[in-house]
């Protein structure tokens, strides 16, 4: 994927952004799709997720697994991406990759139909699998600048 840096000048521009992004992917063939969100609080990361939900169509409300750590929604199934459901998982505090298996992080991974978008995936860089994009959101002058690697 493009490794440039975009900016998106305010919420309603980095959730476009957001469906925009989701619309490149579908399941791969053995595993789960696993994307990270880095950048520090406040930078976007769970915006850029409700985004992603609202693209895939979940009509509850997307809200920061800080405290839960982990949320799975189930996805309509006549959608068309592939996907039947969306993991967040937010990494804030955990301390190392030793604390993804008691989330059942490995049986998650192991679905092809899970998309799993992780913030903060430095609190839990060593426990991670292969990564199908690594998202990083800065905050701006106006608004966020996004990048994709
Ligand atoms: N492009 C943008 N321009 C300006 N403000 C934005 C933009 N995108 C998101 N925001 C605002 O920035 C804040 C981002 O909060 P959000 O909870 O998504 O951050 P986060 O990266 O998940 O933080 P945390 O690390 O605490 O989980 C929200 O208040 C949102 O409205
Ligand atoms: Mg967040």
């Amino acid at each position: 994927m493009e490794n440039v840096s975009k900016n998106l000048v305010d919420l309603a521009a980095l959730q476009a952004e957001a469906v925009r992004f989701v619309d490149t992917l579908a399941p791969a063939e053995a595993s789960a799709t696993l994307v990270t969100l880095s950048g520090e609080l406040g930078a976007g990361k769970t915006s850029f997720t409700q985004g992603v939900a609202s693209a895939l169509g979940i009509s509850e409300a997307v809200t920061s697994p800080t405290f839960v750590l982990e949320k799975i929604y189930e996805l309509p199934e006549d959608a068309s991406h592939g996907f039947k459901r969306l993991v967040h998982i937010d990494a804030y505090r955990l301390e190392s990759g030793r604390s993804l298996p008691p989330l059942g992080f490995d049986e998650l991974m192991q679905d092809k139909h899970n998309l799993i978008l992780l913030e903060w995936p430095e609190q839990v860089a060593d426990g991670l699998p292969t990564v199908r994009t690594r998202i990083t959101l800065e905050v701006a002058d106006t608004g966020r600048n996004i990048s994709y690697a």
